[in-house]
Parts: C-alpha cells; sequence; structure tokens
C-alpha cells in the first residue's frame, strides 16, 4: 500500500472521528457510542460517503503517483544508459541544433577537441571544431536541411587553437520526438593514424617503385649499350603503342601495361652475344635462330617479377603474327594479346624508318605501305588502321609525344 493511499485512510477515519466528536459536543447528553455510531442511519450513509470518498480518491491518486514514478524512473533509466553509451563512444559525437548551438557532447569529443563541455555548451558549432565545409555552400546542417539523410566524408577539423584533426565525419539528422528536425548528429572518427600508416604504405610503395624501375632501367640500358642501333628503340616503340593504344580507346591500366611492356619488350636481347646483334650482314639461319629466341629470353626474365599487368606475356608474343606465322609460339589471332599486336605493330614501324647494321632506314611512306600490305594477314588490322591514321592524318611525332607518366 503507497504512502498516499494509507494517509487517504487515516484522513477518512479521521473525519469519522471528527464528526463523532462534533456530534458529541452538539449532544453532550447522548452516550459515546451513539456519536462513534450513530443510529440516525441518514447520518451514518453521508458519514459513510465522505469516508469512502476520502479513501477512494487517496487510492486514485495513489494509482496516478504510481503510474508517474514507473514513467519517471524508466526515462532515467533510458537517460542515464543512452549517457553511458554515448561517453563510452571511441568517435567524438556533438548533436548541433539548427542555430548551429552546441546542445550535447560526449566525452570523446571533448578529449577530441581539448575543451571542456561548460565551454563548448555557449559556442556555435563553426567557432568550435570546424572546417573549411563550415559557413559555406557545403555546411553539413545546410546540407541535411536541404533533405540529405547522411554524408559521410573525410575532412580535417580545427580545434580553437588552431590544430588540426584529420576526422572521418558521419553526419545524420537529429530529430525531435515529433519527428521535426531539431538539428544534426555528427560523429568524428579520428583518422590521424590511419592516415599515417596509409602515408608510410605509400612511401614504401613508391620507394619499391622505383627500385624496380631503376632495375628494369639498368636491364634496359645494358641491352643498349651492347646494340647500339636500337639504343631509343624501345622508348619510341612505347611512345607509338601507347598513342595507338590511347586511340583506339584502351583503358588507362591497359595502356600502363602496355608501356612498361613496350619499354622492356626488347630486354631478352642481354642474351645474344653483341657480334651477332651489330652484324653488318644479313643474319645466317641459325644466327636467325638465336635472334628468335629473345622473347623466350625476356620471358623468363620478367615472369619473376610480380607486375600488376601481363608484362612478361605481352613481351613473350611481340613476334607473334595474326595468320599463326611468328614466334616463339606460332599462336595467331584473338589468342595474341591486344597488346602484344598493338606492340608488333609499333615495333616493326619502329624498326623500319630507322638505320640498322644490315639497311638503312626507309621512309614513313614505304613503312606504312609495308604494315598495310599485310593487314589483317600479319598485323591487327584496326591496329594498322590506328597508326595509320596517327601518322597520316594527326601528324604523329615519336619526340612530341609522352606515353605514360608512370616510370617518366
Ligand atoms: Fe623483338
Amino acid at each position: 500500500m503507497g504512502r498516499i493511499s494509507s494517509i487517504s485512510i487515516a484522513i477518512g477515519i479521521m473525519s469519522w472521528i471528527l464528526a463523532s466528536t462534533i456530534r458529541s459536543s452538539a449532544t453532550v447528553e447522548a452516550g459515546m457510542l451513539e456519536h462513534i455510531v450513530p443510529k440516525n442511519h441518514h447520518e451514518l450513509c453521508i458519514r459513510l460517503f465522505i469516508m469512502g470518498a476520502i479513501i477512494g480518491f487517496g487510492f486514485y491518486a495513489q494509482n496516478i503517483a504510481d503510474r508517474y514514478i514507473r514513467v519517471v524512473s524508466k526515462y532515467d533509466t533510458t537517460h542515464i544508459a543512452t549517457k553511458q553509451v554515448f561517453d563510452t563512444m571511441i568517435d567524438g559525437v556533438r548533436i548541433i541544433d539548427n542555430d548551429h548551438n552546441v546542445i550535447q557532447t560526449n566525452r570523446a569529443f571533448l578529449v577530441m577537441t581539448a575543451t571542456d563541455e561548460k565551454t563548448i555548451s555557449k559556442m556555435k558549432c563553426y567557432e568550435t571544431f570546424h572546417s573549411p565545409r563550415c559557413r559555406s555552400y557545403d555546411c553539413v546542417l545546410r546540407q541535411i536541411h536541404d533533405g540529405q539523410n547522411r554524408i559521410d566524408c573525410d575532412i580535417v577539423m580545427m580545434r580553437s587553437d588552431n590544430t588540426t584533426v584529420p576526422c572521418r565525419l558521419t553526419a545524420t539528422p537529429f530529430r525531435k520526438s515529433d519527428g521535426s528536425l531539431g538539428g544534426i548528429f555528427e560523429e568524428f572518427r579520428d583518422i590521424t593514424k590511419e592516415k599515417e600508416a596509409a602515408q608510410k604504405i605509400k612511401n614504401s610503395l613508391e620507394k619499391w617503385e622505383k627500385v624496380a624501375t631503376g632495375t628494369i632501367q639498368s636491364m634496359v640500358q645494358v641491352v643498349e649499350t651492347m646494340d647500339p642501333y636500337t639504343a631509343g628503340h624501345q622508348r619510341r616503340v612505347s611512345v607509338l603503342a601507347c598513342a595507338i593504344a590511347k586511340e583506339i580507346g584502351m583503358s588507362r591500366e591497359h595502356i600502363d601495361g602496355l608501356f612498361m611492356a613496350s619499354s622492356i619488350h626488347d630486354i631478352g636481347k642481354i642474351n645474344i652475344p653483341a657480334d651477332i646483334l651489330n652484324k653488318p650482314n644479313n643474319l645466317t639461319k641459325s644466327e636467325y635462330q638465336i635472334i628468335k629466341t629473345h622473347p623466350l629470353v625476356a620471358y623468363e626474365i620478367l615472369k619473376k617479377i610480380d607486375f600488376p599487368w601481363p608484362v612478361a606475356e605481352i613481351v613473350y608474343q611481340h613476334h607473334e603474327r595474326m595468320n599463326g606465322s611468328g614466334y616463339p609460339q606460332g599462336i595467331k589471332g584473338e589468342d595474341i594479346l591486344k597488346e602484344a599486336r598493338i606492340l608488333a605493330v609499333a615495333d616493326v614501324v619502329e624498326a623500319l624508318i630507322s638505320d640498322r647494321p644490315y639497311r638503312h632506314a626507309l621512309g614513313i611512306e614505304m613503312v606504312l605501305a609495308e604494315i598495310v600490305s599485310f593487314r589483317g594477314l600479319l598485323y591487327d588490322p584496326v591496329v594498322v588502321d590506328t597508326c595509320f591514321e596517327l601518322f597520316t592524318k594527326k601528324h604523329f611525332d615519336f619526340e612530341k609525344k609522352k606515353a605514360t607518366p608512370i616510370l617518366s
């Protein structure tokens, strides 16, 4: 039984006693028992009604009070639990109303911003922990008001003392109990360590890329030292091959792979004696057989390197021909990688327009006539057409073109 219902019972009994006392004073000659339990039924009913009403009201009030206490207790528990969850969150959180006032923050936010709740509660969001987006068209609150349901971005936040924190921000609408927009809920994750780790990986990758590139360039130089006539050949072939690939509409990733492969496509000549490479007369059959080993030698060297492109395969196939008459595998048509088909044409064109120990350079018209005559038979027709257009309509120049930024 609750306190209110007990009090109401007490008041009810007291009202009975009070009525008895008043009655007793009014009629002193009557016996005490008659005053406590009146014989008059009318008076008895009135007294019972009053006492019942008082006690009944008391129980009713107790019931209301109990319900209120339960709701308040439940609200308090929820509020405390929410605050605990809020404060134990690793990410900094702040709630901002529609006028940019900071209405609530959690402990992590205060640590992140190196401030206290009292100070921060008097400030606008753009005065405490702000970014270049604040007070601009990109203001997060403004975008949520414009209808966005969630904003995720990496952003550099600035503290009051002008120090910065790189953060991953998630902003969502903060809704009141009636569903109307009351402001925004912002969650800030400090990504300083993440950024530092990413930078370390990037630096490390760049370092190893430089080592790999330097190693390959050194190998290229060895080949070109042994065979001065091919010095610059690989670079020029890579320029033409990439120009053709761009015209065809090949993806950037494939062009990067083609650039790498064409830049080192003759690396297998490292295994060929210099006197054969520089022989001023026509090669004998056996010497030619030795020359033909260079794609396989290159493949054996390059397959050990874990390129992000099929460099070893492209180099391996650069002397294959569309009708299967090429070497070393004799594969044909679509079995030859597209990059290798482009490299084949670029290689032939560059070789023919340059001087060799055993012949003088041919003019570009003769070279183009040569590849066009074997269009579809030895060379990919689309590649031949593209190469032809580059020289005849787009005034391709080996020296003015830049292949691709990698390795440059
Ligand atoms: Fe070759």
